[in-house]
């Protein structure tokens, strides 16, 4: 009989700098069978073990291209999702805390989605005239639903190339589950607010009438990031007013006007790799998550940038911050006990559909 993996309760009240010699020495031991991947947004006791760091974008990549047996995902649930599809039937996806979700991801399910297309249907034929597109930030089988109905998926690092990909399909998107990232998007693109509308999927019909479904171009699920919500246009009005010359950088899930007032906008990895280029001694203002704005703070600080976060309150993701190095040291110690815990395993006709829709993204970007 097999012996039981070893239960959380061992780890749970260990010190966070008590785990380091735990991850380090089980991490020896696994050696190329295991490669740990870490979004931007995680807690520097987790980032630092991190054989591989990136954005949505490159982390699925990368995903896609390691030939470990264990694929540990330090970032949240949906980040995992895609590490099982698209790596290969004998890796494992892990996940070190099943509870590290994406809030906004959790704004649609897939109950909600095919209501709203179904409800299309009332006023016209959504899958000759509509594209669906999710964000990566929603759960798999929306992306198998995209995969489906000739959608796709995006990531903050190439959402325009995908609106356009499907503007050359379809004249309609409906984009979830992420309003901001959309708007932002489109409007760059020169659709004009007036050709987009928020589908309210607690209303019927989205709470819009079939006039304005059909003149929206956009049609946008009524999802956001609570985090990018803390930012606002005052913080960097005020901002410019105490620093003239200092420069301003957002992610795209804050809302228009930050956006809009922003110097830069991007991902997590081109935020970083912008100020990154940027000449010595300069000041930035950063609208994202407090543990990457924290990291490249003490990071750039040698080279005399100053980097500061832009709202006055703190904004972690809680979701990702509950990867802890307890977390991480449990799950590493059973994979080197030979006992694999908390599998993302996405079913497979599931998985199959959405590999249809991440492989359209990819293969654009
Ligand atoms: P990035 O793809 O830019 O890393 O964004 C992921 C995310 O969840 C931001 O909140
Ligand atoms: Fe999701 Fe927001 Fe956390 Fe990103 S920051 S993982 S969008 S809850």
């Amino acid at each position: 009989m097999q012996a039981a993996a070893i239960a959380f309760d061992r780890f749970q009240k260990m010190r966070d700098d008590s785990c380091e010699p735990r991850i380090l020495a089980a991490k020896s031991a696994l050696g190329q069978r295991a490669v740990i991947l870490g979004h931007h947004y995680q807690r520097a006791d987790v980032y630092k073990h991190a054989d591989l760091t990136g954005d949505s974008l490159k982390l699925s990549r990368l995903a896609s291209q390691t030939d470990a047996e264990f694929i540990v995902f330090c970032g949240v649930h949906f980040m995992a999702e895609v590490a099982d599809i698209l790596s290969r039937p004998e890796q494992t996806a892990i996940l070190p805390d099943l509870s590290a979700g994406c809030s906004m991801a959790d704004m649609a399910n897939l109950a909600k989605v095919e209501q709203a297309w179904q409800e299309l249907t009332e006023v016209l034929d959504p899958d000759a005239r509509v594209i669906p597109v999710t964000y990566i930030n929603s759960a798999a089988d929306l992306k198998a639903f995209c995969g489906e109905h000739g959608g796709i998926v995006c990531t903050s690092t190439n959402a325009r190339k995908i609106l356009e990909w499907s503007f050359a399909r379809r004249e309609k998107v409906l984009f979830f589950p992420d309003q901001h990232l959309g708007r932002w998007t489109a409007q760059q693109m020169g659709i004009p607010l007036e050709q987009m509308a928020v589908w309210d999927f607690d209303q019927p019909l989205g709470g819009l009438t079939p006039r304005q479904i059909r003149d929206a171009k956009m049609l946008l699920w009524k999802g956001h990031c609570s985090v990018h919500q803390m930012f606002q246009a005052q913080h960097i009005l005020r901002f410019r007013n105490q620093y003239p010359d200092g420069l301003v950088i957002s992610h795209p899930e804050c809302n228009l006007e930050v956006c809009r007032l922003s110097d830069y906008v991007g991902s997590t990895e081109y935020i970083i790799r912008t100020i990154a280029d940027a000449p010595a001694n300069t000041r930035w203002l950063v609208g994202t998550e407090l543990n990457l704005v924290n990291r490249i703070a003490e990071e750039f600080r040698p080279q005399g940038k100053i980097i500061q976060f832009m709202a006055p309150l703190v904004c972690m993701c809680s979701t990702m911050a509950r990867i802890d190095p307890q977390h991480l040291a449990w799950t590493l110690e059973n994979l080197a006990a030979g006992k694999v815990v908390n599998p993302i395993k996405v079913p497979p006709h599931e998985a199959a559909l959405a590999k249809i829709a991440l492989e359209r993204m990819l293969e654009i970007s």
